[in-house]
């Protein structure tokens, strides 16, 4: 192979390793779920917002998950908040996404258990599910 061939060829795979970058970038790139595992069939009345967006009413059957994508503002002000209920519990909002408690705790995958005794959260940076909410709290 030639040397100006050579050249090329390493100037067009730098050039589709940087397009595959940015195209990652240019999507959405956060992805919140909430799985109801309140057991014995409960089911679970979900309802998350942020400032622009009415994602609406949910039901989440026990077992089931709900999740939606989202490219967080480049303000850091990204917020989801959610008001939840289940048999024991009427009313109770907690956010599911927060830009500022999450950045680093859940980069790109924010996951939740909703559990009888309360709220489980995913850490990315450990990989361990905690203890998060307390239904009293
Ligand atoms: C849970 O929701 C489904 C779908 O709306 C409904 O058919 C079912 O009866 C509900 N289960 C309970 C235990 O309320």
């Amino acid at each position: 192979m030639q040397a100006s061939a050579l050249v090329f060829s390493n100037a067009l795979v730098i050039l589709l390793i940087f397009s595959s970058c940015t195209s990652v970038h240019s999507d959405d790139n956060v992805h919140v779920s909430i799985k109801n595992r309140l057991g014995n069939g409960k089911n679970l009345t979900l309802h998350c917002q942020s400032k622009d967006t009415d994602l609406g009413e949910q039901n989440v059957a026990d077992g089931s998950e709900y999740g939606w994508d989202f490219t967080p503002n480049v303000w850091g002000t990204t917020l989801y908040y959610c008001g939840m209920g289940w048999e024991e519990v009427q009313q109770y909002n907690y956010d599911a996404y927060s830009f500022q408690r999450d950045f680093v705790r859940c980069v790109s995958q924010c996951s939740w258990l909703i559990s009888a005794e309360g709220i489980y959260g995913l850490n990315g940076n450990t990989g361990f599910w905690e203890f998060a909410y307390n239904w009293s709290s």
